[in-house]
């Protein structure tokens, strides 16, 4: 079973897009035994909270329900419960990376995107000041990595 963890700095608007499209292929895959996912943010702005209606609306729109997930801050023992931390961008990235206190732990950070184009370390774009079109831009970014993440479970069972 691989443990995996979406990080940004609300909670509100990229890493529970990941968590709900993760849940959504999971469901659909049947690949409950294989995988299991969470997110969290870096920040505690909006912990208990629900994402963004933005959020919430765009990914529907997309035939994924996130509307029941909370916010909530990500803490030291996450890197013990997950094997795979991705965040969303640069600064999530350093902050998760300053609550390490082992390599071991540092090693299971990593961008997003590199699971989609390895090494360049793109960040998916806060869309928090944004509008519809960014919500869109996220959740099809976040979608394309959630299904590589998801292809070697598929690829098994062929
Ligand atoms: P997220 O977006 O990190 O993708 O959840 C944001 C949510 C809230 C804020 C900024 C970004 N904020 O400043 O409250």
């Amino acid at each position: 079973m691989k443990r995996i963890l979406f990080v940004c700095l609300g909670n509100i608007c990229r890493s529970p897009v990941g968590e709900g499209i993760m849940l959504h292929l999971i469901k659909e895959h049947k690949l409950e035994g294989h995988l299991s996912v969470d997110s969290a943010a870096t920040s505690d702005y909006h912990t208990g909270e629900p994402p963004d209606h933005r959020t919430v609306g765009n990914a529907k729109k997309n035939g994924v329900d996130i509307s029941a997930l909370k916010a909530r801050q990500f803490k030291k023992e996450d890197f013990n419960l997950f094997d795979h931390i991705y965040v969303m961008d640069e600064s999530n990235y350093k902050n998760v990376i300053k609550m390490a206190s082992k390599q071991e732990q540092k090693a299971k950070v990593d961008y997003l995107l590199n699971i989609i184009q390895a090494g360049k370390n793109l960040a998916v774009p806060d869309p928090y000041y944004g509008t519809e079109k960014d919500f869109e831009e996220v959740f099809q970014l976040v979608l394309k990595a959630c299904q590589k993440i998801c292809e070697p479970y598929l690829a098994e069972r062929q």
